[in-house]
């Protein structure tokens, strides 16, 4: 297995905060549609999400040439967005009619789908609807919650909590950190979420922040803004390594790579790509780590706006 080696980057940005991580292109769709989303079974197959497309895919990272492979087609649903197991083998899935034009759904098509893969065939229903959202964007598990799943809504700038048992939906956190900031759409607040530690830890595509809020609730800490960096393009969604590290998918070409560190403050670096746009990572929209063995979980897998799956290996430093 080759990995390229981003040795041009390194030496074009010697000196500021960049380092190079082995990467490997594992699929390249023919039509370059949009990989909206990813997660990781406990098989370590990849499940991907299109926004262009109402169909839940999987890809086997080893296969020797992977393809996606039909798992469920939503009805009543154009486009996917966020996808994240909330039990063992067990997804919640964002289907909606979303216009990537308008960058909009039609208020009343989002809804939160729960896909089953414990047996031999995908056991899908409708779990949740968010009637009033018209973008309903990254989706996160919590932690000793196995019902629960937060949502993040783009436009009204609000993480909500849905129940996958009963349907509920409740406002989370609605927080002017979490808005576009901007008339919505097409500016994008609130994207990308997970839960760490009993924070919400988010991205603001249109703010360029990397932030977090405790889940109990109160103030918004900004870890990470895109501005300073002197970055263009927005934060999307990222994914959180064994030690902390944050790796978030940012447009239009890098993986910015967030480390805590022990006096509490974050710094952030180029992992992969080129801040003016980069063919290695094309628009990245989401990131997650491989399962099973200890050396597959160095394996970040990144979808890309222009249809890529690309293997990060963050346990290699060029
Ligand atoms: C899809 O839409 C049709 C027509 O509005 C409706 O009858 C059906 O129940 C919907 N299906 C789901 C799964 O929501
Ligand atoms: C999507 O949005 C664009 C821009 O608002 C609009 O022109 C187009 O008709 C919409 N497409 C559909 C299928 O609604
Ligand atoms: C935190 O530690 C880093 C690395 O030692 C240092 O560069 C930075 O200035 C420190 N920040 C604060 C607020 O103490």
């Amino acid at each position: 297995m080759m990995y390229t080696t981003n040795l041009l980057l390194l030496l074009a940005f010697t000196g500021s905060a960049v380092a190079a991580f082995p990467t490997k292109l594992i699929y390249q769709s023919p039509t370059g549609v949009f990989l909206e989303n990813i997660a990781i079974r406990p098989s370590s197959k990849l499940l991907i999400t299109s926004a262009q497309l109402p169909t839940l895919f999987t890809l086997d990272p080893n296969a020797a040439s992977a393809t996606l492979n039909e798992i469920y087609t939503f009805p009543n649903s154009t486009s996917l967005t966020g996808i994240v197991e909330y039990r063992p083998d067990v997804y919640a899935i964002v289907a909606s009619e979303l216009n990537l034009t308008a960058i909009s759904a039609p208020p009343g098509s989002v809804v939160i789908w729960s896909v089953d893969l414990t047996s031999g065939s995908p056991v899908a229903r409708p779990a949740a609807r968010i009637p009033q959202s018209t973008l309903t964007n990254g989706l996160s598990s919590v932690p000793g919650h196995p019902d629960l799943v937060l949502a993040a809504d783009s436009d009204l700038g609000a993480a909500y909590e849905v129940n996958m048992r009963t349907g509920a939906v409740r406002v989370k956190t609605q927080d002017p950190a979490l808005a576009a900031g901007a008339p919505a759409p097409p500016a994008l607040g609130i994207n990308g979420l997970h839960v760490r530690d009993g924070s919400l830890y988010f991205t603001n595509t249109q703010q360029g922040t990397f932030a977090r809020v405790p889940l109990r609730g109160g103030t918004v800490e900004v870890l990470g803004d895109l501005k300073p960096f002197g970055l263009s393009g927005g934060y999307d969604d990222f994914a959180f390594d064994v030690e902390g590290r944050a790796w978030v998918a940012t447009h239009p070409g890098t993986l910015q790579l967030f480390t805590p560190l022990a006096n509490g403050t974050w710094v952030q670096e180029t992992a992969v790509g080129d801040p003016a746009g980069s063919m290695v990572v094309n628009v990245p929209t989401a990131a997650a780590f491989g399962r099973k063995g200890s050396r597959k979980t160095k394996i970040l897998y990144v979808t890309t706006e222009t249809g890529q799956i690309v293997a990060v290996d963050t346990g290699a430093k060029a």
